[in-house]
């Protein structure tokens, strides 16, 4: 069976749920804490065994190009104050894969996005991660998991979680019958339903791991929901020629395409850090003191 050794990030989005801030700054460059939000999904894919990542770029992305390329002219202004550890550091960002980028030249939706890739990836399987969703797990990286059922498999499989009947319309979602330890074969699936619509509640995360038969599914694939050509319909059409599987995803998720979601994986991260933990959780009890005084004063 073919190794997975590439992985499709699609990056082209505008991120206008953080505007100002993403005005002049890729959503994907925001920071936490002292990395960019790629940086974690990029690391993601090389524990994972990912040597060569394909971003799927657009207009006013270069910053990402940047983040993951040397840069001589600081490495020299570090080196004359001697932070050789600083440069080191810097170096390896660049040394973690192999960095590919391809513009997508329409913002034609994430099913496109993926196309865009198609001769990059070529005949082989491969990994696509989305830049809005961090997922958290230290023994077993979330796209390592979906990548070892496709070793199992031969097949593709998608990475999905459970949620609140409520939210099924801000995902794409798919119904399954279980074959194997949580593993299960795709029956059908639909692209933000609305509550009625949803055969289930398993929505699709971030997380794919895909056979290329894909691109032929995604050249047939028609316009979709909000006008855009849709991964999940794409999907829809690869399980009418082959097997795909689902599987829930073991770990911390942080949504970090909204504000909440961006907070949370803020604090979260903070309060595993050695170096800021004690601080940070000292700011938050004093915080949270000041609140309530505040609360009961008001009543
Ligand atoms: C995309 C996919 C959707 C998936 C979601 C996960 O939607 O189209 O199927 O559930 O990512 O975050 P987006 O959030 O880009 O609208």
């Amino acid at each position: 069976m073919k190794k997975v050794r590439k992985a499709v990030i699609p990056v082209a989005g505008f991120g206008t749920r953080f505007l100002p801030a993403t005005k002049s700054t890729p959503k994907e460059m925001m920071p936490l804490i002292d990395k960019p939000i790629i940086h974690y999904i990029v690391e993601e894919a090389v524990n994972s065994g990912i040597e060569t990542i394909i971003f799927v770029t657009g207009r006013h992305k270069r910053a990402i190009e940047d983040y993951f390329d040397y840069y001589p002219e600081l490495e020299q202004v570090l080196n004359k104050s001697g932070k050789e550890k600083e440069i080191e550091m810097l170096r390896q960002i660049s040394n973690m894969a192999e960095f590919v980028f391809i513009r997508q030249k329409q913002q034609l939706g994430l099913g496109h996005a993926v196309l865009t890739a198609a001769n990059l990836v070529g005949n082989e399987p491969f990994a696509v991660l989305l830049g809005d969703e961090i997922i958290k797990n230290d023994e077993k990286p979330g796209i390592k998991q979906l990548i070892d059922i496709y070793y199992q498999f031969g097949k593709s499989v998608i990475g999905t979680m459970e949620v609140p009947k409520e939210d099924v319309s801000k995902y794409g979602i798919v119904a399954g019958k279980e074959v194997i330890n949580g593993i299960k074969i795709i029956e059908s699936l639909i692209e933000k339903p609305s509550v009625e619509e949803a055969p289930s509640t398993t929505a699709i995360i971030g997380r794919y791991v895909l056979t290329p038969n894909v691109f032929d599914a995604l050249r047939e694939t028609p316009i979709g929901r909000g006008g855009e050509i849709q991964l999940t319909d794409g999907l829809s059409k690869l399980r009418e020629k082959e097997v795909i599987y689902a599987k829930d995803i073991e770990g911390i998720r942080h949504d970090t395409g909204n504000k909440l979601g961006y907070i949370e994986a803020i604090i979260d991260f903070a309060l595993d850090r050695q170096d800021l933990k004690d601080e940070v959780f000292k700011m938050i009890k004093e915080k949270y003191k000041e609140m309530e005084k505040d609360s009961v004063e008001q009543n």
